[in-house]
């Protein structure tokens, strides 16, 4: 049988009287991409941080980690060079080039300058930045400063990857460039640990999506499962909640959740949804299938963009 590539039991972390992570347990199979979704605040950074050394677990007798075989309260070195870490905030030179960047992270990790150059040549063309090889930092775009810290966190060839909000703020395109990336080197049989609050994220390129919020664990398992097994198929959503009045009759025992804004009413009969949405004026809903976003409404009663 294939050993986890990481496996955690009971892991606590605590800042003063919060508690950022309470009682998290998963297993990341090697060569798949294992997702934490939440809102702000869910303690996504702090669990990564755990794993990759940078944050100290709580002293507990239940608490076991494995990295690729290696403990992270002892073996962070082992970790490191067994990993590439794409923090939440980019912290590249600003005043150096693109090349320049990823030529003094190679130096720093101790490649030999050939075989440097070589992986660095290779990594520009795999994240699509070779036409801006020269550009100092500050010039770039968002999407492309967010490219070079990937293939920052690629030189050393890492068997896993951890990337922390990989596509935060960054447009559509950048987006499904960025996936495109994740997907091919999973292919490649790299390990792949992220943390999203987008659930599309999480959706197109988790193979095992763990949601949490404030710290505990919610749910987990593959994304279209989650939705198969703890959701209704459909979501009928009212962009007008006045109108919600006139289907009172109609819905009457559908499971709805109701906000300001809109009013959602959530069935696998896609027949009385529509039924419902012939009622009204188009431009007054959406019909469509339920996502993740949904799921975590459910599960915690609260959106995964909300404020916190
Ligand atoms: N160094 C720290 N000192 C004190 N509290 C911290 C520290 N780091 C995180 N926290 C707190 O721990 C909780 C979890 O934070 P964490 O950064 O892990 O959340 P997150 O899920 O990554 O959120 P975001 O989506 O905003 O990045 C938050 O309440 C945060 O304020
Ligand atoms: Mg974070």
């Amino acid at each position: 049988m294939n050993v986890p590539a990481i496996e955690v039991e009971h892991l606590y972390k605590s800042y003063g009287a919060l508690t950022a992570v309470h009682d998290l347990c998963f297993t990341v199979a090697g060569s798949t991409c294992f997702s934490f979704l939440g809102p702000n605040g869910a303690g996504k950074t702090t669990m990564m941080k755990v794993l990759y050394g940078k944050a100290e677990a709580d002293r507990s007798s239940e608490t076991r980690m494995q990295v690729f075989g290696f403990d992270p309260r002892r073996d962070q070195l082992r970790i490191k060079t067994l990993s590439g870490v794409v923090p939440q905030e980019n912290s590249l030179d600003v005043e150096l080039n693109v090349q320049q960047n990823l030529r003094i992270f190679a130096d720093f990790y101790g490649i030999p300058r050939r075989q440097s150059a070589e992986r660095i040549e290779w990594l520009l063309e795999f994240m699509e930045l070779r036409d801006r090889r020269s550009a100092r930092v500050r010039e770039l775009s968002g999407g492309m400063k967010r490219r070079l810290v990937i293939a920052r966190a690629l030189l050393n060839d890492p068997a896993l990857l951890i990337l922390d909000e990989p596509t935060t703020g960054l447009d559509p395109q950048v987006r499904q460039l960025i996936w495109d990336k994740l997907r091919s080197l999973k292919r490649e049989g790299v390990t792949i640990l992220l943390t999203t609050h987008y659930m599309d994220e999480a959706f197109q390129i988790a193979d095992t999506v763990l949601i949490m919020d404030k710290g505990h664990k919610v749910l987990e398992g593959a994304p279209q499962q989650l939705l198969e097994q703890h959701i209704e198929k459909n979501v009928l959503e009212l962009t007008r909640p006045s109108q919600a009045a006139r289907l009172r009759q109609l819905l009457d025992g559908v499971r709805s959740d109701t906000s300001d804004e809109r009013v959602l009413y959530y069935s696998s009969n896609i027949e009385l949804l529509q039924a419902a949405a012939g009622q009204l004026e188009p431009g007054d809903y959406y019909l469509r299938q339920t996502n993740l976003e949904d799921l975590f409404l459910k599960s915690t009663g609260r959106r995964l963009n909300e404020l916190q």
